[in-house]
């Protein structure tokens, strides 16, 4: 997945396009580059390994200067992140194109323009898309005849936005399955892969629909279907946060997002809570009577989010009594399902763009009979809230750093308030004291992270640690998960997790004093049987680094560190055990000099399969 940001003004469009793509360093950072038509119409472009930094840093010694541009920022899906594998890619010198995700046909299609005596230069799929476009050029169509009969050839999941010399007023975009807005201003307009890339620019926004085509000149925008029929399009506005992107004085996004989780925690909470305190309420967001149906819930998801899906199951068989299953988007919407009676479709996602979660939204809306379709997501403006029937924002507020904190920990919330919307309709669940302790989660928070020093010293341990083991119970296995992808993602060490009974069947083979057990250790039922396990770590000689419910009152010896977290309602202890295990990996990963806020590899955004 990558980046599009392309605009058509009266102005030099060459700033407007590097503040663009910085804020679309989140879909991929591998390498970037920017093409404009001079004012000779001559096509010119600069294209760079590595971030977008290091493309402005080349613009400031070759400065571009035109009036229509297109740039991207590349996250490598096919070939290397070299510079002549970064887009824009050109064809003959006169057609440029930027390209989001997959062209599945490509090979078929790089065959076909072979026989035409196109070369490709790089080992991209999107370079015949340039090829092709000049190909239909030359037998006389104009750009949007040429990008309409290309786009009938191209199988896969992709957005690109297109533009030629010869026709310099104009940019030609079409996307299918994949991220694209347009920005209306006045007397000029844009058009990216998302909302916040723009908003330097304009705070008007036009979603098109899949499969149109778009035409963007300085004064108008048009819209056309598949049959090339013009459609009207509603124009959205939307207010950014005043600084979405600053770090406010942290050293790195990810350390801000992880001291901002008693904000967004309220921020979650903010009018789900009755005045008094003693209710919640979220009938505006899904009616009390789609709820008081559901018999089963199915939740699918990626990632992080899967994991914060994995602890809701746990909390609505427990509390609301309802069967639920949980599945990762990317299997879910391969295999063949069973939907029993009145099931309600969760999916959740911080981004609102996980290609694998938009394709199982989609299949459960077209092909199953589910009661309904709910999103948890924190992109109000994102292709899943678009697409399902109903939706529950998390508010966590933009999120920069690649490994997901705040978002998740929002979802969390959400999906817990969700759980005692069901459970109050079912059973006798305890509203009130459930909200007593929703309202103390903040500060709680606020307790845990100010141990921060306290986690800092306890990282430095692993700072030449070459893999981790991760161990909980119950809903403390789901936040092990979660710790051991953070540690993963940001400092690349390798790190597993086990629900702790598993142990002996295979990885206690693992264990010896090389090898550190981080545990998460809750104050429920099954405590003592997750404190046997991490004795049977310790006889065989591994330390273990247990991050325990204040309540158990567990000692230290010289094989065993803790580091104790304030008592909550059992419901609400995931998301206050998680906050400490984001603290370790992202010490851990100061400690060994990783670059935290864009790991390697990853992108924020996975508008890909
Ligand atoms: C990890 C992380 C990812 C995402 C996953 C799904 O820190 O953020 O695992 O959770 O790529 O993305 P969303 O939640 O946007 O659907």
């Amino acid at each position: 997945m990558c980046g599009i940001v392309a605009a058509i003004t009266n102005r030099n469009v060459s700033s407007i396009l590097i503040e663009g793509l910085k804020r679309l360093e989140y879909r991929g950072y591998d390498s970037a580059g920017i093409a404009l038509l001079d004012d000779n119409n001559k096509l010119i472009r600069v294209r760079t390994k590595g971030k977008v930094e290091v493309l402005e840093q080349e613009l400031k010694k070759q400065p571009l200067s035109g009036k229509i541009g297109i740039a991207h920022t590349r996250w490598a899906t096919h070939g290397k992140p070299t510079t002549i594998n970064a887009h824009p890619h050109f064809s003959s010198d006169r057609v440029a194109i930027v390209h989001n995700g997959i062209i599945e046909n490509y090979k078929d299609l790089q065959q076909e323009l072979k026989e035409h005596g196109y070369i490709c230069t790089s080992q991209t799929d999107t370079e015949i898309v340039a090829h092709m476009l000049d190909f239909f050029l030359k037998q006389g169509s104009d750009l949007k005849q040429a990008v309409q009969k290309s786009v009938k050839k191209i199988k896969g999941a992709y957005a690109i936005v297109a533009m030629e010399q010869n026709n310099p007023h104009q940019l030609i975009a079409f996307k299918k399955a994949s991220p694209l807005v347009i920005g209306v201003g006045i007397d000029e307009n844009f058009i990216a892969s998302d909302a916040p890339a723009l908003s330097i620019v304009t705070n008007r926004f036009i979603y098109p629909a899949d499969e149109n085509i778009i035409v963007l000149d300085d004064k108008s925008v048009q819209i056309y279907d598949k049959n090339d029929k013009l459609i009207k399009s509603k124009i959205v506005d939307y207010t950014f946060d005043s600084d979405p992107i600053g770090k406010g004085g942290f050293s790195h996004y990810m350390e801000k997002e992880i001291f901002e989780q008693p904000a967004t925690s309220e921020q979650t909470l903010e009018g789900r809570i009755s005045h008094d305190k003693t209710t919640i309420d979220i009938s505006n967001k899904i009616p009390d009577e789609i709820l008081k149906q559901v018999e089963c819930c199915h939740i699918v998801a990626c990632g992080t989010s899967y994991h914060a899906g994995m602890v809701a199951k746990y909390w609505l068989e427990q509390y609301a009594k309802i069967p639920t299953s949980i599945e990762v988007a990317s299997e879910y919407r391969y295999r063949s399902n069973i939907v029993p009676k009145n099931t309600l479709y969760i999916t959740i996602s911080q981004s609102g763009e996980t290609a694998d979660s938009i394709a199982a939204l989609k299949k459960a809306q077209n092909e199953s009979n589910y009661l309904s379709t709910l999103v948890v997501c924190n992109v109000e403006q994102s292709t899943m809230v678009r697409e399902a029937k109903y939706n529950l924002i998390t508010r966590a507020g933009v999120e920069v750093g690649v490994a997901s904190t705040k978002a998740f920990t929002t979802q969390l919330l959400t999906l817990s308030i969700l759980t005692a919307s069901l459970a109050k309709l079912n059973n006798d669940f305890n509203e009130k004291e459930f909200v007593e302790s929703l309202v103390q989660l903040p500060l709680k928070i606020q307790q845990v992270l100010e141990q921060k020093e306290q986690i800092n010293k306890l990282s430095t341990n692993f700072k030449h640690t070459n893999s981790m083991l991760f161990l909980g119970r119950l809903t403390g296995y789901p936040i092990a998960l979660e710790g051991a992808l953070k540690l993963k993602e940001i400092s690349y060490i390798h790190a597993e997790s086990y629900p702790a009974g598993e142990l002996k069947h295979g990885p206690l083979a693992l264990i010896d004093e090389s090898l550190p057990t981080i545990a998460v250790v809750m104050f429920e039922k099954n405590t003592d049987k997750l404190l046997s396990n991490l004795e049977e770590v310790k006889s065989r000689g591994g330390d273990v680094y247990i991050f325990a419910d204040e309540r158990l009152k567990l000692t230290e010896d010289t094989q065993t560190k803790i580091i104790n977290i304030p008592a909550i309602d059992n419901m609400l202890a995931p998301i206050l055990h998680i906050i400490p295990l984001q603290l370790l990996a992202y010490y851990v990963a100061v400690h060994r000099g990783t670059d935290i806020d864009q790991p390697r590899n990853l992108a924020k955004s996975v508008t890909v399969e």
